[in-house]
């Protein structure tokens, strides 16, 4: 088990020292800002859509290592994926997070059961998702900033 969790700590620290789509996007469809009060935290999530998929996703902003790593994995998980696909990870991933879901092998969520033991610290809840609270706003076309409070 132990080996398990350095395997996962080594996947968030390779995504938090070389985050993958970080950036901004021009003339996006989709954008939202999410905040974590606790900390001051913030990331900006940008999203362009074609034929009903995530075409491209970039995230922007400044955090610690769960929610740089989370926001980097989330943009390699649902880039290409259908708008439905890409709620339903974020509903897994928040289940997960939270400890409402055990989370089985090959349940679909790949890389990001690295995250599964963020459950047992809820502060640390907050920052890994983040990320994904801003996506959904991003998606929804809501105006308003996403706190995590
Ligand atoms: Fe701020 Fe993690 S400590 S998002």
């Amino acid at each position: 088990m132990s080996d398990l969790s350095d395997l996962y700590q080594d996947v968030i620290l390779d995504h938090y020292k070389r985050p993958r789509n970080r950036g901004h996007l021009d003339d996006t469809d989709h954008q939202a800002d999410g905040q974590n009060p606790l900390c001051g935290d913030h990331v900006t999530v940008f999203v362009k859509v074609k034929d009903d998929r995530v075409e491209e996703i970039r995230f922007a902003g400044s955090g610690c290592a769960i929610s740089t790593a989370s926001a980097s994995l989330m943009t390699e998980t649902v880039k290409g994926k259908t708008l439905d696909e890409a709620k339903a990870f974020f509903r897994k991933f928040h289940d997960m997070v939270t400890g409402s879901q055990e989370v089985d092998h090959g349940d679909g969520l790949g890389k990001l059961e690295v995250f599964s033991g963020v459950c047992q610290y809820p502060v640390r809840v907050k920052c890994a998702t983040l990320a994904w609270h801003t996506l959904d706003a991003a998606l929804e076309n809501r105006e308003e900033p996403v706190s995590t409070e």
